[in-house]
């Protein structure tokens, strides 16, 4: 049985993906990882303002000593920022020299000018392609959507002349018209759409008037809005799509390729059901192509997408009256 797919303009040997989380920080978990036939790993990523953070923590304990000296906080600075981003390229340089699968680095940019000279780094590192995990909450009232837009949009060229690896773009659901900004988007030369990425979400504490983080991991029932996105963009774009969130139960990579996904990314179920969850999912997926009579990804992917079929309709729909009609 044939389960390859395409990811990144790699043929890779299995759909399910492991997307960036802390597990994908270290060898031994991508090991397992590996071993458990993910078909690529996309490592945690590094953030703009992890490094940020860290080099204003140096600075802090180490300014007493240089107090007087402006010039040692640059190089504080600047150390700082070199450590971080050297403990990653080792992480990319020591996951390629052990594993077969596709390694796949991932940065969080907010500004694309920020990560020019370290892209070409991760490239020199070996990593196979870059993901651009972009977080942008369009809470800001001055920006208009265009502006919104337009900011992925510049990381995207700007990062793609910095280098000549793939480039996956990771998104939120976070916009005025999804569709048309995927296809946008696909059309400046990624390889990959990753829908959908996670934003920290916080609760209020009542007693202590604090707010304080919640729901790490991501809800089953966030899945049904991955599966519609799924079905209505995956044939709108021009580059592979990766589809994740919510992905808890092992029928449901099925479910996302009938929808039109190549690949499918998983990471709260890793963390609830361990790395057997990728093994779990990839028997499933074989035995119900077995049964349906399917030889390869191929012979069913986007059979269910919303262009090619017209029951798949109801991921248009929003309304719950018809649904909801009789029940008092
Ligand atoms: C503990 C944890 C850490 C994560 N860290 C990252 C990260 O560094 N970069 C990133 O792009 N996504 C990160 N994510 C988001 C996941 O890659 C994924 O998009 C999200 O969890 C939805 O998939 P799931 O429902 O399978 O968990 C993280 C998720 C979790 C749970």
């Amino acid at each position: 049985m044939n389960i390859t797919t395409k990811f990144m303009g790699f043929e890779i040997k299995s759909p399910i993906i492991v997307g960036s989380c802390d597990l994908t920080s270290n060898i031994e978990n991508l090991l397992k990882i590996e071993q458990a036939g993910a078909g690529a790993v996309i490592l945690k990523s590094l953030f703009e303002e992890q490094i940020t953070q860290e080099m204003n923590v140096n600075v802090r304990v180490l300014s007493s000593n240089f107090s007087g000296y402006p010039e040692a906080y640059d190089y504080i600075k600047q150390s700082t920022r070199q450590e971080s981003i050297s403990k990653y390229l080792d992480l990319i340089k020591e996951a390629k020299s052990k594993l077969t699968i596709p390694v796949i680095a991932s940065i969080n940019c907010i500004s694309a000018s920020e990560w020019m000279s370290f892209v070409k780094k991760i490239e020199e590192a070996g990593a196979d392609g870059i993901e651009l995990n972009m977080f942008i909450l369009p809470s800001d009232i001055n920006l208009s959507h265009e502006d919104v837009e337009r900011l992925y949009e510049d990381v995207v060229q700007v990062i793609k002349r910095a280098t000549s690896l793939p480039i996956s773009l990771k998104i939120s659901n976070y916009f005025t018209s999804l569709t048309r900004f995927a296809q946008k988007v696909s059309w400046l030369g990624i390889s990959n759409l990753n829908i959908f990425n996670r934003f920290y979400t916080c609760d209020l504490n009542i007693d202590t008037l604090e707010t304080y983080p919640v729901a790490k991991l991501s809800s089953q029932y966030e899945f049904y809005n991955t599966l519609r996105w799924t079905a209505i963009l995956s044939h709108e774009i021009r580059s592979n799509l990766t589809s994740g969130t919510g992905v808890y139960r092992t029928e449901d990579p099925i479910k996302l390729l009938l929808a039109g996904a190549d690949t499918i990314q998983v990471v709260s179920a890793i963390y609830t059901e361990g790395y057997e969850f990728i093994t779990k999912a990839n028997e499933k997926l074989i035995s119900w192509m077995e049964a349906k009579g399917y030889n390869s990804i191929p012979d069913f992917k986007g059979k269910l997408a919303t262009r090619k079929n017209k029951d798949a309709s109801s991921f248009h729909r929003v309304q719950f009256m018809k649904y909801y009609s009789g029940i008092e």
